[in-house]
C-alpha cells in the first residue's frame, strides 16, 4: 500500500448519519447499516465503509491541485447486518477491511492511481499465495465508471466467473459479455401448431417434437412493479437478473409466482411464446434477433408452435443482452472459448468519479483558482475474508497448511517428555534459539498423548513442526516435519534452530 503511494488513517469506527445523508445512503444502504443513538438522541451508525467519513476528512484539508492525489487507507472493522451471515470469517457482521480512498484532480489521475492499487492487491494476493483473477464487475444501479474485482476461484464462492483461458477476459457473470457458441434455432420451415399435451419442461417439449434443445425459445415470467414481463431466451440459458435489472433500470422485480398468476389472464404459464401474444410485456435476448425454426409456447394450454421466425412470426423488440453465458460460448475479445468457476470476492476497487465529491461538497483548488469537486475512487480487500480464503486453498484433510507469509507463527513445537529424557531442557534452548532468530513458536508441553498432539499440530499448520521425542536421549536427534510436503529429517538437536530457519526459507 505504501508503494502504491498511500498514506495508513484511522477513521471511527462510530460514525455520525449527518454525511450519509448528505450522500443519500442513510436511506439507500437499507438494512445491511446497524444504526445506533446516543444519548443525546444523535443518529450513528457502525460503519459499513467509509467513503462518506473520508470524503469529509479530506475534503476539510482544503486541497489544492497541488496537493493531490491524495490515498488514504485504513485497517478497519467493519459492520454490516448481513441477510445471511455464513461461511464464518467468510460472510460475517463484523470483519475487518482495508480500506482506500483516493481523490484526484481528473479522470487521468484517478486512472493511475487505480492501476497502482489493482498491482498493489494482485500483490498482496500473491504473497499471501491465493491464486487471484481479476475480474470486471457491476459498478450496479448506482453507477460508477469502472470496477473490478479480485476473485479466488473456489467450490464455495458466492460469485460466478467467466473468463478466457486463451486472453485476459473475465468478468463477473452478472454483466459478462458472450458471444454464442452454438447456433440457436434450426432450418427456416413454415409456422406450425402443434398438439404437446402437459409438455412444460424445455427437455419434454423438444423430446416429444423431436427436435434438438437448441431450438426451443424459453419464456421466463417476471413481475416488475405490478405487470407482467415476459422475458424469452435461448432454451439451452438462464436469464441473469442481474443484467434484467440494468436492460429495466429497476432491480424491483421477481419471478412470477404461481399465486400471481391468474392476475395476468393474456398469459398461459408453461404455454408463453411471442407469435400472437398481445397485452403482455415483452423483453427479448439479444441472440433471439434473427432465429428461426423455433419451438416457442403458442399461448394456449398444451400447444407449442413449430419453425417459429423472428422477423417473420414476431419482432424480437425491445432487445437486451439478458441471458447468461454457458461453456463454450466465445470469448468477446478473441477466439477463445469462454469457462466458469466458482469465486470468493477478496478484494473490489471502484473508480467513482464525483458520485460522493458533488453531494457532500468535496472541493479541491484548481490551477485556475476555481473549486472543483475531486474525483475518486474507492478500494477494499477484506484482510479477514482472506484469512478463511487462504485457508480454503491452502488445506489437506489433517488441516490447515499456512503459507508462511500469513501463518501466525513459524513452527510449533512438540515435546514428547520421557523420564530423564532432557526434552524439556532441549525444548527451552531450541525456544530461545529461535528468538534470537526472530523465529517466533507455538510450544506444545500439554499433558495429552502423542497422537492427540500430532493430529492438533497439523490442523493449526504452522509451516514446520519440530518434534523433540524420544530419540533425543539415545540419538542426540530431534526431528523436522515440513507441514506442506509432509516430509521428515533427523537433524542434531544443536542444530535445530539453524535447520528451522532453513526449512522456513524453502516453505511456501
Ligand atoms: N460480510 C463480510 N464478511 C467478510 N468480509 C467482507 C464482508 N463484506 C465484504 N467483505 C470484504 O470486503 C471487501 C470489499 O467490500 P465490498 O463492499 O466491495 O464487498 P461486497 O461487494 O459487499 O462483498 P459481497 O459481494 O461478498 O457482499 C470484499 O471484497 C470482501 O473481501
Ligand atoms: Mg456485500
Ligand atoms: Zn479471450
Amino acid at each position: 500500500m505504501d508503494r502504491a503511494g498511500a498514506l495508513e488513517v484511522v477513521l471511527p469506527t462510530i460514525h455520525p448519519s449527518e454525511p450519509w445523508e448528505c450522500s443519500g445512503r442513510w436511506q439507500a444502504y437499507g438494512p445491511e447499516m446497524m444504526r445506533l443513538t446516543d444519548r443525546q438522541g444523535r443518529e450513528f451508525c457502525l460503519g459499513p465503509t467509509a467513503e462518506e467519513l473520508m470524503t469529509i476528512t479530506v475534503s476539510r484539508t482544503a486541497p489544492s491541485y497541488r496537493d493531490l492525489p491524495v490515498n488514504a487507507y485504513q485497517i478497519q472493522t467493519k459492520f454490516r447486518d448481513e441477510i445471511r451471515p455464513r461461511f464464518g470469517l467468510l460472510r460475517a457482521r463484523e470483519f475487518r477491511m482495508m480500506d482506500a480512498y483516493s481523490f484526484h484532480a481528473d479522470e487521468g489521475d484517478l486512472s493511475r492511481t487505480y492501476e497502482a492499487m489493482h498491482n498493489a492487491y494482485l500483490e498482496i494476493s500473491r504473497r499471501c499465495s491465493l491464486e487471484t483473477r481479476v475480474v470486471e464487475a457491476s459498478t450496479g444501479l448506482i453507477g460508477g465508471k469502472e470496477s473490478h474485482e479480485f476473485m479466488v476461484t473456489s467450490e464455495i464462492g458466492e460469485d460466478v466467473l467467466v473468463f478466457c483461458p486463451s486472453c485476459d477476459y473475465g468478468a463477473n457473470c452478472e454483466l459478462e459479455k458472450h458471444r454464442p457458441g452454438r447456433g440457436f434455432g434450426g432450418e427456416g420451415r413454415p409456422l406450425e401448431e402443434v398438439s404437446t399435451p402437459d409438455m412444460v419442461s424445455i427437455e419434454d417439449v423438444a423430446g416429444f417434437l423431436g427436435t434438438a434443445p437448441e431450438s426451443v425459445l424459453k419464456c421466463v415470467l417476471y413481475v416488475v412493479a405490478g405487470e407482467a414481463l415476459a422475458v424469452f431466451v435461448a432454451g439451452y440459458r438462464e436469464v441473469t437478473e442481474a443484467k434484467l435489472a440494468m436492460a429495466l433500470g429497476t432491480d424491483d422485480f421477481h419471478v412470477m409466482r404461481d399465486d400471481e398468476r391468474e392476475m395476468f389472464p393474456a398469459i398461459t404459464p408453461g404455454f408463453t411464446g411471442p407469435v400472437g401474444l398481445s397485452g403482455v410485456r415483452m423483453l427479448f435476448d439479444e441472440e433471439v434477433k434473427g432465429a428461426r425454426g423455433l419451438v416457442t409456447g403458442a399461448n394456449k394450454v398444451d400447444y407449442h408452435y413449430r419453425g417459429a421466425e423472428e422477423g417473420r412470426d414476431f419482432t424480437a423488440e425491445p432487445a437486451a443482452d439478458v441471458a447468461g453465458a454457458i461453456e463454450g460460448d466465445l470469448c468477446p475479445t478473441c477466439e477463445g472459448e469462454l469457462k466458469m468457476a466458482r469465486g470468493i470476492e477478496i478484494g473490489h476497487i471502484f473508480k467513482l468519479g464525483l458520485k460522493y465529491s458533488e453531494p457532500l461538497a468535496a472541493m479541491f483548488t484548481d490551477r485556475d483558482g476555481q473549486p472543483k469537486p475531486m474525483v475518486m475512487g474507492t478500494y477494499g480487500i477484506g484482510t479477514s475474508r482472506m484469512l478463511q480464503t487462504v485457508v480454503e486453498q491452502h488445506h489437506d484433510d489433517g488441516g490447515i497448511r499456512w503459507p508462511k507469509a500469513v501463518a501466525p507463527l513459524g513452527a510449533q513445537m512438540i515435546i514428547i517428555a520421557t523420564e530423564g529424557g532432557g526434552q524439556p531442557e532441549a525444548a527451552e534452548v531450541a525456544e530461545r534459539e529461535l528468538a534470537e532468530r526472530g523465529i517466533e513458536v507455538l510450544v506444545d508441553d500439554r499433558d495429552v498423548s502423542p497422537g492427540i498432539k500430532f493430529n492438533d499440530a497439523d490442523l493449526v499448520g504452522l509451516p514446520v513442526q519440530l518434534i523433540i521425542g524420544k530419540k533425543l536421549p539415545a540419538s542426540g536427534n530431534v526431528e523436522l516435519k515440513m507441514r506442506y510436503t509432509g516430509e521428515r529429517r533427523d537433524v542434531p538437536v544443536g542444530e535445530a534452530a539453524t535447520a528451522i530457519e532453513r526449512a522456513l526459507e524453502e516453505a511456501p
